[in-house]
């Protein structure tokens, strides 16, 4: 069993070499990619995990490859890696007939903030809970919590981005959560609670010493006050050459989730007319000089820019996996945010704002990197979500809200995917 995991993982790593199933090209062993000797106690749990996962990868393309891994006793080298490769995880669709769902209990989970927990503030239909993303091409491992658990042993997973990053990361505790005997283990290291503008939020699991941070950081870049002689309008900039300046905490990670999109509209940035940013004024400044006129996605990009630079600089990519998850469609039902009406199954086409001037230039800056980051386009599943929102059952419940996804829902299968990556794609 211990040999035909092994022979299966390197068939894995042969075959999964295609630019879209890993970017991450380099010719060692990595963590998330080696059975090193301390993890063979573990390769009773995590065969199971990891050889079904192999099955499960190539089980559409090349079956009876898989199966002769395990009877022959051969690596095969048969399978199409041109057929292997058009595996594309984020073009599929939603179905709840094949796992086990939900992951964990929203009420249970204490890291699953008040306002996105819908059952517990009284959603009743419950069908929106049973569904998994399934790639049309392959299927996602299952999420095996202890197994996962093992693999994350002394090792620390960092999400920065804005709430959807915050979502990510509650549900990422979460899910790894229902895999701890002994949850009182499991802590926030600050005492911190979570609220809408916290900085950071730091979970460590005791028992097998791993960190999962979040860092709240919008924009990416800093933002700071507007320069003397400014404008009266301009309150503060958004300093696009500059990194945000918490970005220090981020590199000492073994695995980074990066987002940022969903704040880069005219309401959040320089408008008075939204109440809740009403003293906005946030303008676009780089180097010296305030860049009055610059439009949202000429300074998204130079903000990308800054961003991508600064991780081929400051990132050891010999030990960290960098991601950048794309953003999220919402489903208001009017451009003005007032009306939002949740349905109670996914719908049949994706609905929302899926391409636009941000994508391109997420896809065309992270598609020049040379550092291997690994793009999460998760923007084409969650177009068909209607059904998974927060809708009405917020917190406070006066809130209604077709941005935010319920928990558990939509972000567990974003976690999902990323240890997909990270446990069959090692190089
Ligand atoms: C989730 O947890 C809450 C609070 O403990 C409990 O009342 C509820 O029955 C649980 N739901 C499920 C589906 O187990
Ligand atoms: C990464 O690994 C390669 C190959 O083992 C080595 O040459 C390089 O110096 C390493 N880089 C860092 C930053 O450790
Ligand atoms: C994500 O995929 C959709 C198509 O499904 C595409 O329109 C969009 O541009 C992509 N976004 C990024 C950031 O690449």
């Amino acid at each position: 069993m211990v040999s035909a995991f092994k022979r299966s993982l390197s068939v894995g790593r042969r075959s999964l070499t295609s630019p879209r199933f890993s970017s991450a090209v380099s010719h060692h062993r990595k963590w998330w990619s080696s059975a090193s000797p301390s993890d063979l106690a573990l390769i009773f749990a995590l065969a199971s995990a990891f050889f079904l996962s192999g099955l499960y990868i190539f089980h559409t393309y090349s079956a009876s490859a898989a199966i002769d891994v395990v009877e022959v006793g051969e690596p095969s080298i048969d399978a199409d890696p041109v057929e292997i490769g058009s595996c594309d995880l984020f073009d599929g669709s939603w179905t709840s007939s094949n796992r086990r769902r939900p992951i964990y209990n929203g009420s249970e989970c204490p890291f699953v903030e008040r306002g996105f927990d819908c059952v517990g503030n009284g959603r009743r239909d419950t069908d929106y809970l049973s569904y998994t993303w399934k790639p049309r091409r392959c299927e996602v491992p299952p999420f095996e919590a202890r197994a996962v658990l093992q693999r994350l042993r002394g090792k620390r997973v960092t999400f920065v981005g804005d709430s959807m990053g915050r979502t990510q990361w509650e549900s990422l505790v979460c899910m790894l959560m229902a895999g701890v005997g002994d949850k009182s283990t499991v802590r926030e290291i600050y005492g911190n609670s979570i609220t809408k503008t916290i900085r950071f939020l730091g979970v460590k699991f005791g028992s097998v010493d791993l960190r999962v941070d979040f860092y709240r950081s919008v924009f990416l870049v800093r933002q700071g006050r507007s320069p003397r002689h400014g404008p009266r309008r301009v309150k503060s900039t958004l300093r696009l050459d500059q990194m945000d300046e918490i970005s220090g905490n981020w590199a000492d990670s073994d695995v980074i989730v990066f987002n940022s999109g969903h704040w880069w509209t005219p309401g959040k940035l320089f408008d008075a007319s939204e109440i809740s940013f009403s003293d906005r004024g946030c303008y676009f400044q780089v180097g010296g000089a305030l860049k009055l006129g610059m439009p949202i996605p000429a300074a998204f990009r130079e903000a990308l820019d800054t961003w991508a630079s600064w991780v081929e600089r400051t990132i050891n990519f010999n030990r960290t996996r960098v991601f950048f998850r794309s953003f999220e469609p919402s489903h208001w039902s009017d451009v003005d945010q007032k009306g939002c009406e949740v349905t109670r199954h996914p719908m049949p086409e994706p609905k929302g704002n899926i391409h636009t001037e941000l994508s391109d230039v997420i896809s065309e800056v992270v598609g020049k990197m040379r550092a291997p980051v690994t793009l999460l386009n998760v923007t084409l599943m969650g177009a068909f979500r209607g059904d998974a929102h927060i809708g009405t059952w917020s917190y406070p419940p006066s809130v209604l809200d077709c941005s935010h996804w319920c928990l558990p829902g939509v972000p567990d299968s974003w976690n999902e995917l990323i240890f997909s990556y990270l446990l069959m794609n090692g190089s």
